[in-house]
């Protein structure tokens, strides 16, 4: 499997994993094949995906060896896999599979104190398994559901950036586009999610020149 694969990770449902998942998939889709892995036993990106017309196939495989399964079912026909997964304190192992999977980690996260306050697992689980996995993997918030002109955005990436996050310049307004996109058609020219996809070139290109 030549595919680099994208998990979109958090600790609790509610996080903008899904919806991270789909735009980002349909933007990175616009230049690569890409294929999504829905690994959350609900299905909502599944169901999303038979609802609406997508350039890409997406697939569920909630499973908790998804990291030996993966390979198989992939094949070398893809340039991208993004996998949307289940919230880590509900399916620790499903998650736990696919951070083994993965070649980087996005974690998307509203800029409050709450969120920030609920992230501290999703490091101890990329811990957990980075023993058990080949190379470093590299991890990076999303800071999502941002007010504009708000101080938020800017306090709680600078209170991440402290504890040793990785945070994405680009971030991903709360917007209604966003919040009713479910079972709609996704556009791949999106701007946020198409600084995210970007970015997320740029940490690929990065770790496979190390
Ligand atoms: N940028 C955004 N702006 C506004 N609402 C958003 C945004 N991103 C996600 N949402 C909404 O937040 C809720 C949770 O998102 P979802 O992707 O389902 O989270 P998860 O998969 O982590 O449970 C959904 O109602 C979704 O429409
Ligand atoms: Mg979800």
């Amino acid at each position: 499997m030549k595919a680099h694969v994208i998990a979109v990770v958090n600790l609790k449902g509610g996080s903008a994993k899904t919806t991270t998942s789909v735009f980002l998939a349909h933007s990175l889709g616009a230049t690569r094949r890409v294929m999504l892995v829905d690994a959350d036993p609900q299905g909502s990106a599944l169901r999303w995906s038979g609802l609406a017309d997508w350039p890409f196939p997406a697939l569920g495989l909630s499973i908790g060896d998804l990291h030996r399964r993966l390979p198989g079912v992939i094949g070398d026909d893809y340039h991208v896999v993004v996998i949307d997964t289940p919230p880590l304190e509900e399916r620790a192992n499903i998650v736990h599979s696919a951070l083994r999977a993965a070649h980087v980690v996005v974690v998307p996260m509203a800029p409050t104190m709450m969120e920030l306050d609920r992230v501290g697992p999703v490091r101890t689980a990329v811990e957990d398994v980075a023993s058990l996995r080949d190379g470093s993997l590299p991890v990076r918030v999303l800071l999502n559901r941002t007010v504009a002109n708000a101080t938020s955005t800017d306090t709680v990436r600078q209170v991440l950036t402290e504890q040793g996050w990785h945070v994405l310049a680009a971030t991903v307004p709360r917007l209604e586009r966003y919040a009713q996109a479910f079972g709609a058609s996704v556009p791949t020219d999106d701007e946020p999610y198409r600084a995210v996809a970007d970015e997320l070139a740029d940490v690929a290109v990065m770790e496979a020149s190390r």
